[in-house]
């Protein structure tokens, strides 16, 4: 079947005040249909600015080039009113904390219409059908955001971004404000979800144990680079990157015993765009680089006993 999703050779170079960042420098991937992609690196690694320029939703002064293929068709070279169709009815994002996007002075119901009349052309209400799909119930479609808790907002915030029946839900940090049992809920929710209506999923986080739950495969970022990518529970449980590797020691992967319980920090800072280390962008803060590394173009490519991972790092693959 073919990808819902399908980015080439993506480069996302934001124009600032102080110069050129170069925040996404050459990612490939692509999401099957009904398929969970995690995205996880740490903070100022590009997975925001990924996530937005699927969209188009980057400042204008950004460039942008390679390709981006939602359901076969090309989001960099689309007009602006084939753009706006694709917006929710194609793909549609939730992000964290986006509760202040919902207008405090208009009941729920009426603003999720409102957002599927202004992109398709529903004329009867489904407002109520969407909040019970969220597990919020229809009679809260009555309410004011102010009458919602932080839970609450972030689930009508889902049923919004359902309600034109997107092909691909983008979801950035969708939990990260919540508290951890809402959290918890929330990631259940989208679970079932994408499980009821056959969703792809494309769901950032910098917190791997999340990712145990809800990705079919994992990706993981670097300097605004994928520098490992493969099946979720593999990659999670036997990362091949001396990144990915530190990352997930650094987190439990929740309900597996023999994980870590002692979540052991990272050493160092991730680079800057503009100041990005020569040779692998992650030698200075890595433990077993050797000399070439300080040089050497390390690409992702296929790992050796496992055909679903690519691996960027010039030891993988060696004895
Ligand atoms: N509008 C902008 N103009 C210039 N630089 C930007 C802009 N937005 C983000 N950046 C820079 O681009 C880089 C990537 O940022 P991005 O927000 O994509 O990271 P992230 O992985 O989502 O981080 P976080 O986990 O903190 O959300 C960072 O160095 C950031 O400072
Ligand atoms: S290429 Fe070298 S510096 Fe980069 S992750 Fe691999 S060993 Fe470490
Ligand atoms: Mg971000």
């Amino acid at each position: 079947m073919s990808a819902v999703l399908e980015v080439r050779d993506l480069h996302i170079t934001y124009a600032s005040s102080s110069g050129l960042v170069p925040a996404v420098r050459g990612v490939d991937l692509e999401i099957a249909p009904g398929e969970t992609l995690g995205l996880a690196g740490e903070s100022g690694c590009g997975k925001s600015t990924l996530a937005m320029a699927l969209l188009r939703l980057v400042p204008p002064s950004t460039q942008i080039t390679g390709s981006i293929k939602l359901a076969g068709q090309d989001i960099l070279t689309m007009k602006p009113g084939q753009l706006r169709a694709a917006r929710w009815a194609q793909a549609s994002v939730v992000f964290q904390g986006a509760q202040h996007v919902l207008n405090p002075v208009r009941r729920i119901g009426r603003q999720i219409d409102e957002a599927i009349e202004a992109h398709g052309s529903a004329s009867v209400s489904r407002a109520g059908e969407l909040l019970d799909l969220v597990g919020l119930g229809a009679r809260r479609g009555d309410d004011y955001p102010h009458e919602l808790s932080g839970g609450q907002k972030q689930r009508s915030l889902i049923a919004m971004a359902l309600a034109c029946d997107p092909l691909l839900l983008i979801a950035d940090e969708p939990t990260t404000a919540l508290d951890v049992m809402v959290q918890a809920q929330i990631l259940q929710l989208l679970d079932n979800i994408k499980r009821e209506r056959g969703l792809s999923m494309l769901f950032i986080t910098h917190d791997l144990s999340v990712l145990s739950h809800t990705a079919d495969r994992v990706a993981v970022m670097y300097a605004g680079r994928i520098i490992e990518v493969g099946a979720g529970d593999a990659l999670l449980r036997n990362s091949l990157h001396p990144y990915s590797k530190a990352l997930t020691a650094s987190f439990p992967i929740i309900g597996d015993p023999s994980s870590r319980h002692q979540p052991r920090g990272l050493a160092g800072d991730p680079p800057d765009p503009n100041n990005l280390p020569s040779g692998c962008p992650f030698h200075p803060r890595c433990t077993v680089a050797i000399d070439e590394c300080q040089s050497v173009d390390v690409q992702l490519r296929h790992a050796a006993d496992d055909e679903e991972r690519s691996v960027a790092c010039v030891l993988v693959g060696k004895s």
